[in-house]
């Protein structure tokens, strides 16, 4: 049944005006403010808080996915990574597919 649920992105359905859009856009942003990702990188990924963190929003999935991945395992580190790593230390693959979802979208 959960699957179906995917059928419904790209229906058209006004975010702001109902809580039943696609399934991994609402995840993912659930997810985003959950994890305090935006402590950070700003509401929706598009205010940073410091001008060396990454703006996140609008940027290809794959890549988002790659990255947060890559921070995780260590095969991204350098000096500001650091600060990253702990938060994305216990998220999974599918949530980071969510988030990453989530923030692709977002204008
Ligand atoms: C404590 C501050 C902090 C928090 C909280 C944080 N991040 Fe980050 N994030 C960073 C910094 C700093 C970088 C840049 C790391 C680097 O330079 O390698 C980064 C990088 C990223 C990148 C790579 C962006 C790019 O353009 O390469 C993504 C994606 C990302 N964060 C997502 C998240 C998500 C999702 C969360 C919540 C689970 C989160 N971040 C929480 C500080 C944070």
């Amino acid at each position: 049944m959960s699957k179906m649920k995917t059928l419904l992105v790209g229906a058209g359905i006004s975010l702001a005006a109902s809580f039943s859009f696609n399934a991994a856009a609402a995840d993912g942003a659930a997810l985003y403010t959950a994890k305090n990702c935006q402590t950070c990188h700003g509401a929706d990924g598009k205010a940073p808080i410091m001008g060396a963190y990454p703006k996140l929003n609008g940027q290809n999935k794959d890549y988002l996915v790659a990255q947060m991945k890559d921070i995780k395992s260590g095969a991204r580190s350098n000096g500001m990574t650091m600060a990253m790593k702990a938060m994305v230390a216990t998220v999974t693959d599918e949530e980071f597919d969510a988030i990453a979802d989530y923030l692709s979208k977002v204008k």
